[in-house]
């Protein structure tokens, strides 16, 4: 069998694809992986997805710069913006990404509603159209962009009244056309679940695909012979666009050990260079 100790690279416009990164921490503990969140450029689902499209390419060269095998785009809106240019781009670099989890909302619900939370640019891309045309076929799906949430999470008010206000404003009228699934489709909002799930109340399921992603990089590694030693231990390094600090400071605000973060350089050109 075949093994492969480098990195697994994951990027994000911040600290959402840190949900992912858990999941797939927890799901292939032996793999060394590399993260960046763009923060100087948070947020993305305000952006054109041309813009998004440049950032996610300028941040992929910069993963593969640093030898990584397997790049996952732990973000909605850089997958919905990017993915298929990234794959066309480099066909032989394993790419995983993130769609909206329609298809389990679309067989969970009962009531024949369910809810879709993303952001502004999520709710224009293709992958997003394509999603509810091929899974939500008897079913209602009520979109809703949540601009401001993302930014708010990254400012560390994960449970301030001001959020709460947000949230509620977007999930009551859906709760009151009669949604039983909320799907979380961007990966910022995981870190709010416990104040969205305390909005919806029991009777609304939250789907986060993020497990289900992890599932996807394991097979994707074994797959194309990638997988790192039966004797390894993993690890994870952290780079940001932000200040480091800020950073890690709000990685331990959402249960992280202490992990060093260091920062990653865009130059005028639009080309990142990782530490
Ligand atoms: N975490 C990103 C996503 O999944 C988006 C964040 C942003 O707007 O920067 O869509």
């Amino acid at each position: 069998m075949l093994h492969d100790q480098r990195p697994i690279g994951i990027f994000d416009s911040g600290i959402g694809g840190l949900t992912v990164t858990a999941a797939i921490q927890q799901a292939l503990p032996r793999e060394r992986l590399l993260y960046f969140g763009d923060t100087a450029h948070m947020p993305y689902g305000q952006r054109s997805l041309e813009q998004v499209r440049q950032f996610s390419e300028g941040i992929t060269a910069a993963l593969l710069e640093r030898d990584c095998k397997l790049i996952v785009v732990a973000c909605n809106t850089a997958s919905g913006a990017a993915l298929k240019a990234l794959r066309a781009r480099w066909p032989m670099v394993p790419f995983v990404g993130m769609e909206p989890a329609v298809k389990p909302a679309a067989e969970h619900t009962r009531s024949g509603v369910v809810g879709v939370i993303a952001t502004t640019a999520t709710f224009q891309t293709e992958v997003y159209a394509s999603v509810v045309e091929r899974f939500a076929h008897d079913v209602r799906v009520l979109h809703q962009p949540c601009p401001g949430l993302v930014t708010a999470i990254e400012a560390g008010e994960l449970d301030t009244p001001a959020t709460e206000a947000l949230l509620r404003g977007w999930l009551e009228p859906m709760l009151a056309q009669g949604i039983d699934a909320l799907v979380l489709g961007c990966t910022h909002y995981p870190i709010v679940r416990p104040l969205i799930e305390r909005i919806l109340g029991p009777g609304v399921r939250v789907i986060d695909p993020a497990p289900a992603v992890a599932r996807q990089v394991g097979r994707l590694l074994v797959e194309h012979g990638l997988e790192a030693p039966a004797t390894a231990t993993g690890d994870i390094r952290c780079t940001t666009s932000g200040d480091p600090q800020v950073f890690s400071a709000l990685m331990r605000r959402i249960g992280w050990a202490a992990v060093p973060v260091e920062q990653g350089h865009w130059s005028a050109n639009g080309t990142l260079t990782l530490p």
